[in-house]
């Protein structure tokens, strides 16, 4: 029933295994002796919460909020609201934050902004998927996963509507899923 609505299959388990685990070993290198603090932003990025602060050798504590950006079914807008805050204080403390896909930037840009406000000792971003090609606000990503074109893609996390989260490959949703 879920596979029917995929087009492709971009990135198997396999590789994103492979992926993550290289993507911890970076953060390892760059944290070497420190502690890190894992945010992950709820609830596309749960996924690969998981598989990311198992692959990372280093002291970690994480934390959840959970943001809403209104827009229509496939994109978002520039109105963004945090629905869920952190339950921990950030202040002094490395924070790397985990994002299932950067795309417009809307999201990220205001987010950032409000973490950096708290004082953290340093703030990362870590993006499995990087959607360049429809940035509108400019975003320093410093750890990312895969570059990839503009399409709509679910899986491991990333939803269409709530559902698709479960599967464990990414894939390009058909468009006639969305109307596209
Ligand atoms: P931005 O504010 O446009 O960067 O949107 C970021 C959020 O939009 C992500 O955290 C996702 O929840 C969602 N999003 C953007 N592109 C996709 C996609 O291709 N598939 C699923 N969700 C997406
Ligand atoms: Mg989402």
């Amino acid at each position: 029933m879920l596979e029917q609505d995929i087009q492709e299959i971009l990135f198997s388990e396999e590789q994103l295994k492979e992926r993550v685990q290289a993507i911890a070993r970076q953060i390892e290198a760059d944290y070497e002796g420190r502690e890190v603090m894992l945010i992950s932003v709820l609830r596309g990025s749960f996924v690969f919460m998981a598989d990311l602060c198992r692959a990372l050798k280093l002291p970690c504590t994480m934390d959840f909020m959970s943001v809403s950006s209104y827009g229509s079914g496939t994109s978002s807008s520039g109105q963004v609201q945090i629905t869920k805050d952190l339950s921990e204080d950030i202040t002094g403390r490395h924070v790397i934050v985990l994002e299932d896909i950067l795309d417009s930037g809307n999201t990220l840009s205001y987010l950032l902004n409000i973490l950096e406000h708290r004082h953290p000792a340093s703030v990362r971003l870590c993006a499995l998927l990087d959607k360049p090609d429809r940035r509108v606000k400019p975003v320093e990503l410093h750890y990312c996963g895969f570059t990839i074109p503009d399409a709509f893609v679910v899986g491991y996390g990333l939803d269409y509507d709530q559902h698709y989260r479960n599967l464990p490959y990414i894939g390009i949703l058909k468009p006639e899923v969305y109307g596209g």
